[in-house]
């Protein structure tokens, strides 16, 4: 099939070419379009044919469930049981917004979006082209990240036209998005709220309006199985190898070198995705290094234009041919604990640490 490429201003998205994109999710087609977080791949998520074709596309295991998203918050309503006040509290905080809330499922929702389970995850973005979507098809979107399944999320539409062109209807194209890492999943279908996957809206700003909130501890042990279906696979990983290096700056440095030094005398294509703090430490060193493809990912103060960049980053260093990728960790607070379950996932849990 030949996939529609739109371009659309995200702030103020073209009514037209919206209302097209809506007759294709109401005809059971795939839509690609941007959100805060990354790009999802949208179908209507009440009719149970269109979402099998969300697993077709992406080469998605069918046991792992899918995201409906809103336009209105007052729809939570229809879909979900048990809406008590925690519940509302952070509604009225973080939506629209990186928040993905887990709850008990209404009946209208289709086995194929939760994978048989009886609860239902369930958001409002904030990109405007994603409400006008939603609100135009008048249904609500299942839509998980439009990448192919164990891919790095897409960012960009052009990343999602790699990876779908030629399998979905249409994408919708605004540019970059903003956070660049996915919504935080948080299940309150148990008394104890439960991060099942840490995201935009970080622990702490939970904990400001909830109290207590726990991590689950499958997702830091990679023995331990995680609780959210989609955590459990091989994930947000690029094709080359991902290796990465914790430590002090001034223990980082050396160590860089001297793995560049390996992997180069192996012939190895090296990536090189460091912070600024770590260029720094290299100096003038830097530019002799043998390395294929390197980046400054910003400063580890600014942890969100890191996270804005870092999907991209890896993707980059596969359309460069690179095949191992050198990379820092990063303290598990705020952003930073959604930074550091993406890169662990992404190096299959491959640290040195120095
Ligand atoms: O930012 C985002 O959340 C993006 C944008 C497009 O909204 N979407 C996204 O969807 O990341 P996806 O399908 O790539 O990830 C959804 C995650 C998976 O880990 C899935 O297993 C989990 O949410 N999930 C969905 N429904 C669930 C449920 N009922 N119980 C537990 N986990 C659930
Ligand atoms: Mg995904």
């Amino acid at each position: 099939m030949e996939t529609k490429f739109w371009q659309v201003s995200a702030e103020q998205p073209d009514l037209e070419i919206i209302k097209q994109a809506a007759a294709l999710i109401r005809q059971g087609g795939l839509v690609a379009f941007p959100t805060e977080t990354v790009y999802g791949l949208g179908a209507d998520g009440l009719n149970p044919e269109a979402v099998k074709k969300i697993f077709k596309a992406k080469g998605r295991p069918s046991d792992n469930p899918l995201i409906l998203h809103i336009a209105e918050s007052a729809d939570v309503w229809r879909l979900a049981r048990q809406v008590d006040a925690r519940v509302q509290k952070l509604i009225s905080r973080f939506w629209p917004g990186p928040l993905t809330l887990v709850l008990p499922k209404e009946k209208i929702i289709p086995a194929e979006v939760t994978a048989g389970l009886d609860t239902v995850a369930i958001r409002m973005p904030r990109h405007p082209v994603a409400l006008a979507l939603i609100k135009e098809s008048g249904v609500p979107l299942a839509a998980p990240s439009a990448n192919r399944s164990g891919y790095p999320s897409p960012t960009t539409g052009e990343h999602v036209s790699v990876d779908l062109g030629g399998r979905i209807e249409a994408i919708l194209e605004s540019g970059p998005t903003g956070v660049g890492l996915e919504s935080t999943v948080l299940d309150l279908s148990t008394d104890l709220p439960l991060i099942l996957r840490p995201g935009g809206v970080t622990r702490e700003d939970l904990v400001s309006v909830l109290g207590t909130v726990s991590m689950d501890s499958g997702l830091s042990d990679p023995r331990q199985k995680p609780k959210s279906p989609g955590m459990k696979y091989t994930h947000y990983s690029p094709r080359a190898e991902v290796i990465l290096v914790q430590g002090a700056t001034e223990k980082v440095v050396p160590k860089i070198k001297e793995l560049v030094s390996q992997s180069s005398s192996q012939g190895k294509k090296i990536g090189l995705l460091l912070t600024a703090e770590t260029w720094a430490g290299l100096g003038a060193e830097a530019d002799e290094l043998p390395v294929f493809y390197r980046r400054n990912l910003g400063s580890v103060s600014h942890l969100e234009d890191i996270a804005h960049i870092i999907y991209s980053e890896l993707r980059n260093c596969d359309t460069e041919g690179v095949e191992v990728i050198f990379t820092e960790t990063y303290r598990p607070e705020g952003l930073g604990a959604a930074l550091m379950n993406r890169l662990l996932k992404a190096a299959g849990h491959q640290v040195i640490n120095v």
